[in-house]
């Protein structure tokens, strides 16, 4: 963050290929270390940067825990090359859980969506008894697309359809559990206390980790501009644990702004205007605009020259706020590197509503 960035190593370029696509050489915008979690200044502009919901980029902040999940993360990228191979991922997860607390409910694949490998299913035991049923880790691929094997195991619970973890938050601590123990590693974020201080602060109540996605990004994939904007979901969380990724991220607002720029003939009549703009973001349907956001190179280096690109390596956090439908950051990711890496997605929510 500013006050430190005097402090950060000067970034070299990032060469950016995603699905085939081919960005060219970036420079990222420097990822300054977390040096004092209690300076008044970097408080300061966070507070600022998450009231414009600017993204957060926190160089270092969950280094120190790492190197105490050496092992954790090296069987966290170790199971992912094996379900890439073809293994059942059900059989992996049961084995990394206690059958005293946690009993298997069976696995199914949803034939509709063709992203998904496997969903395992299973219940929270205490003394024997069922304390909360359905609860689930979910792998799939990030992508449709075959250049990008890029996968990713989501922990949530109850009907997907039905969208339960939105509704409910009795089974939701459950399901953080669930994943604390699949992937130990957890306790590298949610145990730095200073970042989920911070986290708290910001958010002006004590936070719940929840909706935990572990990723396993591949060089050449990875995400197309999203955001998480969910019911009662004030933001994420995401820290690299092995690895690299590029990053883009940005308030949709100002991403509106470059899409009314950048918007050609085919998209000027829905997209032209800032105002127009915003509304077409909505809309994950629009081919045009996907093809701006997502496979334009001309397009992706104007908003790497206006400080939105960052690159993250291990021991990296970086926040990503949510206020609401048009007031929340929207992101981007490309794996990077000579493997694919490993990092941890958390939702943050209120722990009380
Ligand atoms: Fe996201």
């Amino acid at each position: 963050m500013k006050s430190a960035q005097k402090l950060a190593p000067k970034p070299r370029g990032v060469r950016l290929v995603r699905r085939g696509v081919r960005h060219g050489t970036l420079v990222p915008t420097p990822v300054a270390p977390v040096r004092r979690w209690d300076d008044p200044a970097f408080l300061a502009e966070c507070e600022r940067r998450w009231a414009a919901d600017l993204p957060l980029p926190l160089g270092g902040a969950v280094a120190k825990a790492l190197p105490r999940f050496e092992r954790e993360i090296e069987a966290a990228l170790q199971l992912f090359d094996t379900v890439r191979e073809g293994t059942s991922f059900e059989g992996l997860l049961l084995e990394r859980l206690s059958p005293r607390r946690w009993e298997a409910a069976g696995a199914t694949i949803d034939a509709g969506d063709t992203r998904e490998l496997e969903k395992v299913f299973v219940h929270a035991l205490s003394k024997g008894r069922r304390v909360a049923r359905d609860l689930y880790a979910k792998l799939s691929w990030v992508a449709h697309d075959e250049r990008d094997s890029s996968l990713r195991i989501r922990f949530s619970f109850g009907s997907e359809a039905l969208l339960d973890w939105q509704k409910e938050t009795r089974r939701a601590p459950h399901a953080d559990a669930l994943a604390a123990e699949a992937f130990p590693e957890c306790a590298a974020i949610t145990g730095t206390k200073p970042l989920v201080a911070l986290v708290e602060r910001l958010i002006g109540t004590e936070p719940r980790f929840s909706e935990r996605i572990i990723y396993n990004n591949a060089p050449g994939g990875g995400a197309l501009f999203h955001h998480d904007d969910e019911e009662h979901q004030l933001g994420v969380v995401f820290s690299q644990l092995e690895g690299e990724t590029g990053w883009f991220a940005l308030p949709k607002r100002q991403l509106a702004e470059f899409v009314a720029d950048f918007a050609g003939s085919k998209l000027a009549k829905r997209a032209g205007t800032p105002r127009k703009a915003l509304r077409a973001l909505d809309d994950t349907t629009d081919e045009e605009l996907s093809k701006l956001l997502n496979s334009d190179p001309k397009f992706t280096h104007a908003l790497a020259a206006v400080g939105t690109f960052f690159h993250l390596k291990a021991g990296d956090s970086i926040l990503l706020p949510s206020h609401g439908p048009d007031d929340v950051c929207w992101h981007a990711v490309y794996g990077l590197g000579a493997r694919p890496s490993l990092a941890h997605s958390y939702g943050i929510f209120a722990k009380r509503r």
